[in-house]
């Protein structure tokens, strides 16, 4: 629990200290988290999952539509489920028909039923089922299909709606949901019956003698390593199977280090033996290959089959578990036998809520999925740039010390970050004075080189009677209450004894938005920006290191109920604050950084996987986690770059720079105990592997911002893998160690395995794939041995593609905002190549009133030209922007994969607007089977208009 700073450490600690180093890599302590066993809820229903399993066909759910009370008015369809073996539970159902397709079922227990409940222990928490998860994770604007329609026969109810012959198909006894589309089924609801919704009971009082049952005796209360959950309102879970039938891969609910395809649950082979958890925790020395909970979790999950991609989104923010199973067979296929996976989803409290994405295809979910939660935010160019990260930048000369380095390494980086011991005692918004007494004056220095500064600041607000923050938090009703519900809630964290700001609180939410100011928030310029770390929350002497889940927050609604929010709430508030502090009309782009997550975290927050090791597993594990957070929404996403705990080898910090090049969010980060390791530290040749790797990162920025772009514009991942790029290939279903980066072609596959000279790579079709650096083509479909020594990123260009770059290297990406761009062209088997730019002034909100230029490129072998072409809608709306960017160019064309003729091309005829010129054209032989290239040194064309380069 905790990782004390060293300076902290007694001496018989750092003799153990000492003893650890000898230790292997130090893992997680599984008895501190609970395994679904040890959860009474997860428990019961998995036990009700097996009691099903072993009954087989003559096990059916005691939930009855009652067939009379159905009415469908504009798309929403309303009726009332009886829970039949309770003396009779009403549960109220709603499934409302989305325009897009998209279909939600909620399940709520009937407020009359609530009302009957005397809560045990006084506590204040609420008498209902929390139902406000939606307005955290929803954005509004869904529009119901008012011409569904509905037909009732013999017990079923058909529900047709949408544009594509959607039908709900509904049995009434027991209830279960059928997904349709076009005749064929895509998901179901309750197909095998595990439909569980714990009512509300009063307590049962035992006689003397009598015992509680198995499952009784975690209803009432519930104790795990030594703390008590006082449960006031008793059992309450809700819980349902979802089966995808015909579709054998199932990806997402993030936070888990484990595979993108997600491994079944109930043992055998290769499986695990236990769900997969979603309980937001701050999981110390987290291992990988697991389905442990960590410190985030979006329940979005998509299942895909060969050309087709469906979704579901369960909108619980309480504990969930998830089972997952694969069959042999589609019980629901007429034709095929193909196999299916079945899905398991039990959660502690809420109601049953649940989004059915139609698809059909990966572009169909994402978009689906983010109409609903809201799209990824476009970032400020900056923060998709390098950031250099420790705990703990001791000092201002420390921070001055390594922003020169950088530069006398040349090495580009973009932000320095600053941990907790930054503050005066980790009371944060302050300083530490001695070490950090002229704050202002060191984010000036920075700027200089449009640099920025990140600090962090955390939910735990310091018990401490002279820190005005904390006081007046508490003054104000503004932190967490205690399971009473008045008392202010009192945890450690790492200022000792701490309060928690209650950001479900929109009184605190202002409050806390306030402390941004600048004549608030003491020393921090325009040119600082936030890390929100610990907001599971993580409470040290707390359970399984969290908040008891009996804690009030605002609405009297129970910790348990808001749980997997609370870290969304915390970094949702900061962004605010950070947006308006510049003022009206001055608004820049925040960049927050969170540790906790939910699902629309993605709308103002970018995370990272939190306290990974230094080790080789972990450099493995990063990838598929955040392949996982992209196709779940939040693209914006990396690892700590060299692992945060531990001391990495030369080898594995220089290959993991190189993959660190490819993560969404790119930091290098360490433990406050583990040796200095700034890029320039390690000595040659890694410094300059490095610096190399870097460098690639600031020269592709245009292509990767483009992919920010169309992530924030439609909810296509950032880091595409194979079944997105290319879904008809089932042998690219499970592969998650190599992947494309947006639209641009780019398939890479860094090296994340110790003394690697080579690797394999799979190349999905017979499309010509060229070596990046070295123009090496490759063209058949398959695995491919490829070069992998250590200078070595296996990277790859699909054939058809035009990548933009910008080559000048800078100290930092501000620099280059005016620099020109390159342009590759891979040409294809066939002869083509397509791509597109998007720039925008990369810090503003100026974007959303349409100054930015958006550019198809398109190079034909017909008439052997490459094309600009305008893809802003309403470009009069670019006119300023495009005044700005006028002198901004094309400098250099590089054409990979031209044929022998165009040795004796010596210019290239270019045209823009009336005007005609002529440009140089070099052409290279590929020696050794290397693809031959052709260079445009400078066409002079505009970025920001419309011009042709005609290579005839
Ligand atoms: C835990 C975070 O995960 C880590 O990145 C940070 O350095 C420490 N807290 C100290 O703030």
């Amino acid at each position: 629990m905790g990782y004390r700073p060293m300076s902290v450490r007694s001496t018989p600690a750092l003799i153990l200290l000492f003893l650890s180093l000898l230790q292997p890599a130090q893992t997680v302590k599984h008895e501190n988290f609970k395994t679904c066993s040890q959860s009474g809820f997860c428990k019961r229903n998995r036990a009700l999952a097996d009691r099903a399993q072993a009954a087989g066909a003559s096990w059916a759910a005691p939930y009855e539509l009652d067939e009379r009370t159905l009415q469908l008015r504009d798309g929403v369809l309303t009726g009332k489920i009886w829970k039949t073996d309770a003396g009779g539970i009403e549960l109220p159902l709603q499934v409302s028909l989305f325009e897009s397709g998209v279909a939600r079922v909620t399940i709520d227990e009937a407020q009359r039923r609530a009302g009957e409940i005397t809560l045990r222990h006084d506590s204040k928490a609420r008498k209902e089922r929390y139902n406000e998860a939606e307005k955290w994770a929803l954005v509004g604007g869904h529009k119901c299909q008012k011409t569904a329609a509905m037909e009732t026969k013999e017990g079923v109810t058909t529900v047709a709606y949408g544009p594509d012959n959607y039908e709900a198909r509904i049995t009434h006894k027991p209830f279960s949901v059928q997904f349709l589309r076009r005749g064929e089924v895509y998901v179901v609801l309750n197909d095998r019956n595990l439909i569980n919704v714990e009512h509300w009971r009063p307590k049962i009082e035992k006689a003397e003698g009598e015992e509680l049952t198995e499952d009784e005796e975690t209803y009432w209360e519930e104790t795990f390593g030594g703390n008590t959950d006082s449960k006031p309102r008793g059992p309450e879970s809700v819980a349902l199977d979802i089966t995808f039938p015909g579709y054998d891969h199932v990806y997402g609910i993030p936070e888990h280090a484990t595979s993108l395809s997600l491994k079944e649950t109930r043992g055998g082979e290769g499986n695990y033996n236990e769900p997969y958890r979603l309980y937001n925790s701050d999981v110390f020395e987290y291992e990988t290959d697991s389905p442990m909970t960590l410190y985030g979790s979006i329940p979005f999950m998509q299942a895909q089959k060969k050309g087709s991609a469906v979704g579901v989104f369960w909108l619980s923010a309480a504990e969930t578990w998830v089972d997952v199973i694969k069959t042999k067979r589609n019980p629901h296929a007429l034709t095929t036998e193909k196999s299916s996976t079945q899905t398991h989803w039990i959660s502690e409290s809420g109601l049953l809520d649940v989004f059915v994405l139609p698809g059909p295809d990966v572009t169909s979910v994402y978009r689906q999925y983010g109409e609903l939660t809201g799209f990824t935010t476009l970032p400020a160019m900056f923060s998709i740039a390098y950031h250099q990260c420790r705990w703990n930048y001791i000092s201002q000369d420390d921070v001055q010390d390594v922003d020169r380095k950088f530069d006398k390494f040349d090495i580009p980086y973009d932000v320095i970050w600053l941990d907790i011991e930054h503050t005066d005692g980790k009371k944060y918004f302050t300083w530490d004075p001695l070490t950090f007494g002229k704050p202002e004056s060191m984010q000036k220095t920075l700027a200089k080189r449009d640099r920025k500064l990140v600090a962090i600041v955390d939910p735990h607000i310091k018990n401490d009677g002279n820190y005005a923050v904390g006081k007046e938090m508490v003054e104000k009703g503004f932190g967490v209450k205690d399971k009473g519900g008045d008392k202010v809630y009192e945890g450690w964290c790492w200022p000792g004894s701490s309060h928690w700001v209650d950001c479900f609180n929109p009184a605190a939410v202002d409050w806390w938005k306030s402390l941004f100011k600048f004549d608030k928030y003491i020393g921090s310029t325009p040119n600082l920006w936030i890390w929100n770390d610990m907001n599971e929350p993580s409470v040290f002497n707390g359970p399984e290191t969290t908040m008891p889940k009996d804690n009030i927050h605002h609405g009297n609604w129970e910790h348990r109920d808001v749980h997997n929010i609370n870290g969304m709430s915390f970094h949702n508030a900061t962004y605010e604050g950070l947006k308006v502090r510049l003022g009206n009309g001055k608004e820049r782009r925040p960049f927050v950084l969170t540790r906790s997550f939910f699902a629309g975290s993605q709308r103002s927050a970018a995370m990272w996987t939190g306290d990974n090791q230094a080790d080789w597993p972990h450099l493995q594990q990063a990838f598929p986690m955040l392949l996982a957070n992209g196709i779940a929404g939040f693209p914006f996403a990396g690892a700590d770059v060299g692992g945060f705990f531990g001391n990495p080898s030369k080898e594995l910090l220089t290959r993991w720079y190189q993959a660190g090049a490819f993560y969404p969010f790119f930091r290098g980060h360490a433990h406050i105990d583990a040796k200095r390791r700034e890029p320039y530290l390690v000595g040659e040749p890694y410094v300059s592997i490095i610096r190399n790797a870097i460098r690639l990162r600031y020269s592709l920025l245009p292509a990767w911002y483009t992919a920010f772009q169309r992530a924030s514009w439609e909810g296509m991942p950032i880091l595409r893998p194979h079944f997105v790029v290319f879904p008809d290939d089932e042998a690219g279903f499970a592969i998650d160690d190599q992947f494309f980066l947006g639209d641009t072609g780019l398939l890479a596959k860094p090296v994340v395995w110790e003394s690697a000279t080579k690797t394999t790579v799979y190349f999905p079709d017979d499309q010509v794939y060229y070596d990046y650096f070295d123009f090496t083509p490759y063209h058949r479909k398959g695995h491919h041995e490829v070069p992998a020594a250590l200078e070595k990123i296996p990277l790859f260009m699909r054939g058809g593609r035009i990548i933009p770059r910008k080559d000048r290297p800078r100290r930092s990406s501000g620099l280059m905002k005016y620099d020109p761009y390159t342009l590759v062209i891979s040409v294809s088997s066939e002869g083509t190549a397509g791509g597109v730019l998007y720039v925008d002034d990369g810090e503003t909100y100026a974007h959303r009133s349409g100054a930015y230029i958006h550019r198809a490129f398109t190079f034909n072998h017909g008439d052997n030209a490459l094309r600009s072409e305008n893809l802003h809608p309403e470009p009069e709306k670019a006119a300023a922007y495009n005044k700005d960017m006028k002198s901004v160019r094309v400098e250099r064309i590089v054409v990979v994969g031209v044929g022998k003729g165009w040795a004796t091309k010596k210019e290239v005829v270019v045209k823009q607007g009336s005007k005609t010129w002529n440009a140089k054209i070099v052409y290279t032989e590929g020696k050794g089977g290397k693809a031959n290239t052709a260079v445009v040194r400078d066409p002079k064309v505009s970025i920001t208009k419309d011009w042709s380069v005609s290579f005839m």
